[in-house]
């Protein structure tokens, strides 16, 4: 047998995609999408070099979503702290914004996705309220997946005004003080047609919820990775997914009761 060569041929190895348990996966993810600065720093560009390399991760996240088959999706992509920071990136952001949406409206419509916007959408004033309007009214009927942009958003906000819209209802005598429980509660919140997320990940090494999504994390399995988000791909993202499906949820229960 001298000189026959055997060579070793792996045979193929599995695809991420096949070790994801595909009747277990989050009905709802929710993304903190942080570390564009650090990107654009680390490359010495700047900041809004990092927030547009940002933007081309959100689309291959939203089709990788669309693909695995994950009903939501909620991008933190600008808080209600933001606002506080320099007038120039502020503006940069808005302008990635916009085309962000011009150029993904199409792409949208092809893949079935409906797009939605949480958080105070009139403080971001013309043209882009209008331009949000417009993809959501043109999105409206599409039920591959939901994509929110949490926008001028703010948890805390969103909850005092589910307080304040609750006690105009009482006092209008549409609603009484007794009905106000959780459930309606939730009902008067951004999210009002979501589930609450069943998986949070924040990027960029960062382990804080930074105001999102306060009321609606209570039982949210949290991920939390140094990759910053314009380096986050969907292996990781699948990364991610797998972790969740290896994770036991008691939601205040004791291990073996049924998942509630
Ligand atoms: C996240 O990246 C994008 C927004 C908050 C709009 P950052 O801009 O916060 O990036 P870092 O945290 O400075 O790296
Ligand atoms: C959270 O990131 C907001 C978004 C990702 C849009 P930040 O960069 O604003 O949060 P902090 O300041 O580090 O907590
Ligand atoms: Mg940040």
């Amino acid at each position: 047998m001298k000189g026959v060569l055997i060579t070793y041929v792996p045979c193929v190895t599995a695809q991420p995609m096949e070790e994801i348990d595909p009747n277990r996966l989050p009905r709802h993810i929710a993304i903190i999408m942080d570390g564009n600065g650090r990107w654009a720093r680390r490359h010495t560009l700047g900041r809004l070099a990092g927030h547009r390399k940002g933007a081309e991760a959100v689309r291959v996240i939203v089709e990788a979503c669309r693909e695995i088959g994950i009903p939501c999706l909620t991008l933190y992509a600008f808080s209600s702290e933001n606002w506080y920071r320099p007038p120039q990136e502020v503006a940069g952001l808005m302008g990635i914004l916009r085309d962000y949406i011009s150029s993904e409206l199409k792409r949208m419509l092809e893949n079935d996705i409906r797009f939605n916007v949480i958080g105070d959408l009139e403080a971001l004033g013309e043209p882009i309220v209008g331009i949000l309007r417009d993809a959501m009214a043109k999105t409206a009927a599409n039920r591959g997946m939901v994509l929110s942009l949490a926008l001028s958003y703010g948890g805390r906000d969103e909850i005092v005004r589910a307080a304040r819209s609750i006690a105009e209802d009482v006092a209008r005598g549409v609603l009484t003080k007794e009905a106000v429980d959780s459930e309606t509660f939730a009902r008067y919140l951004y999210t009002a047609d979501l589930p609450d997320p069943d998986l949070l990940i924040r990027t960029s090494g960062e382990y804080r919820i930074s105001n999102f999504l306060l009321w609606q994390c209570a039982y949210t399995e949290f991920y939390f990775t140094d990759t910053l988000w314009p380096d986050f791909t969907k292996e990781e993202l699948l990364a991610a997914i797998r972790d969740f499906q290896r994770r036991e949820r008691r939601f205040g229960r004791v291990s073996g009761q049924a998942e509630g």
